[in-house]
């Protein structure tokens, strides 16, 4: 049986450390993201090449000596992790890009990455004693958090933009979680949710404001590098929000290499933003640590409509210390690349993995992509749950008996 090999939390700013077996959520001492650590000599005696050849189930559970979760009992398994890397030679061909790979995040349970930080965050709160759990969310995170909450058998509360599409709503509703709508953006629903958490004692596992859905979300730097085979790309795109699953793949490759898995090499990271909200690449273009919150957000892309990351300083070191870069893509852009993500066989993704897309078009013209990188984009959620993008033709309502294949493929929607 394998176990975690945590050790302490410690103050991702403050460098303080803190008992990792007592429920905490931001550092004592500023406010900032703690973060876990693990005994990488004790790690290593079972976590091995070999070892993880043979571990064929359990998703990211797989790689329970650097996960928090102490007893194996208390892992919540919904089918998280393991998710396939694929070559996208449609879109490689499209965009000049030909060594572009994808990691297809849409297949976890609640149809987004974010159910790999939600299954290690409710998992390990739950077993230091965590009895019921809030969030704000753009969406993905509430079905996520609902979901694992339900299958924990614990109350949910989550707080979301008026405006988040139904199926968020309804996925959050139908797991037997409160939800509440806001009327405001997501660092407005933050506020709401940390009052209610402060009245309630309810868990709030908004992002960066507990130690836990960042470890869950470092798995898939984990599985790219066993993916390709112990190695790492030489370039990865991720469009960023909190900024949790750039973040969590930094530390991710750290701990591999730690434990001798890779060498000292790593991808650029890129972080993708949409122009109407843009903070991270306004602060890594401005030379800023720290990221100025952004005013008037505005995006289709909700899961990347943050105005202020907790974690500004984590993802702006991880870009920098990789050699990467920020980019903020048009919303015309990334509506465009949501239906070449669609032509070239990637299938309906979200907005936020188009805005991704549109990014590597971009990247590639402007010569920051060269044709020999490898290239690995995240395909972070599928596109289902939400609102179709503009334009898209509505296809005409032909009666039953109709027989003139010329009219019927005239009036049919598509290209
Ligand atoms: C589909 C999708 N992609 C990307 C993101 C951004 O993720 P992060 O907060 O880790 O930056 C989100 C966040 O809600 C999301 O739902």
């Amino acid at each position: 049986m394998t176990l975690s090999t945590m050790t302490h939390l410690v103050g991702s700013l403050s460098g303080a450390v803190y008992d990792a077996d007592r429920l905490w959520r931001t550092d004592p001492v500023d406010g900032r993201p703690l973060q876990a650590r693990y005994d990488s000599q004790v790690a290593a005696r079972t976590l091995t090449k070999a070892a993880m050849a043979t571990r064929r189930t359990n998703g990211m559970w797989r790689w329970a000596e650097l996960l928090p979760v102490r007893s194996p009992g208390r892992r919540i398994y919904l089918g998280e992790g393991a998710t396939p890397l694929l070559s996208a030679p449609g879109a490689g061909r499209a965009l000049d890009v030909p060594r572009l790979m994808v990691k297809c995040e849409g297949g976890n349970p609640t149809g987004s990455f974010k159910a790999r930080g939600m299954a290690a965050a409710v998992s390990r709160a739950a077993e230091l004693g965590a009895s019921a759990f809030i969030a704000p969310s753009a969406g993905n995170a509430a079905g996520a958090l609902a979901t694992y909450g339900a299958a924990a058998g614990l109350p949910v509360t989550v707080v979301m933009p008026s405006d988040v599409p139904v199926a968020h709503r309804v996925e959050s509703i139908l797991a037997g979680a409160r939800v509440l709508l806001v009327d405001g953006l997501i660092s407005d629903c933050g506020l709401i949710a940390g009052r209610i958490a402060q009245a309630t004692g309810a868990f709030d596992v908004s992002t960066f404001k507990e130690p836990y859905r960042v470890e869950g979300k470092k798995t898939m730097g984990l599985e790219l590098a066993e993916d390709l085979g112990w190695r790492l790309p030489d370039v990865v795109v991720y469009p960023t929000g909190g900024g949790t699953g750039l973040v969590g793949m930094w530390k991710a490759f750290d701990e591999l290499q730690a434990l001798g898995l890779i060498g000292g090499e790593r991808p650029r990271m890129v972080g993708v933003q949409v122009a109407g909200c843009a903070p991270i690449v306004r602060a890594f273009t401005d030379g800023q640590r720290f990221a100025r919150p952004w005013e008037g957000a505005r995006t289709r892309a909700a899961g990347i409509r943050v105005p202020g990351a907790v974690g500004d300083f984590l993802i702006l070191d991880a870009l920098r210390a990789s050699g990467g870069t920020a980019i903020a893509v048009d919303e015309a852009e990334m509506d465009d690349a949501q239906g070449l993500a669609g032509r070239c066989g990637l299938g309906y993704v979200s907005p936020e993995t188009a805005a991704a897309l549109a990014a590597v078009g971009q990247l590639r013209s402007s010569g920051w992509l060269s044709r020999d990188d490898q290239v690995v984009m995240f395909d972070t959620g599928v596109g289902h749950k939400y609102p179709p993008p503009p334009d898209v033709p509505e296809p005409a309502v032909v009666a039953a008996d109709e027989d003139d294949v010329d009219r019927l493929l005239n009036l049919a929607a598509g290209p």
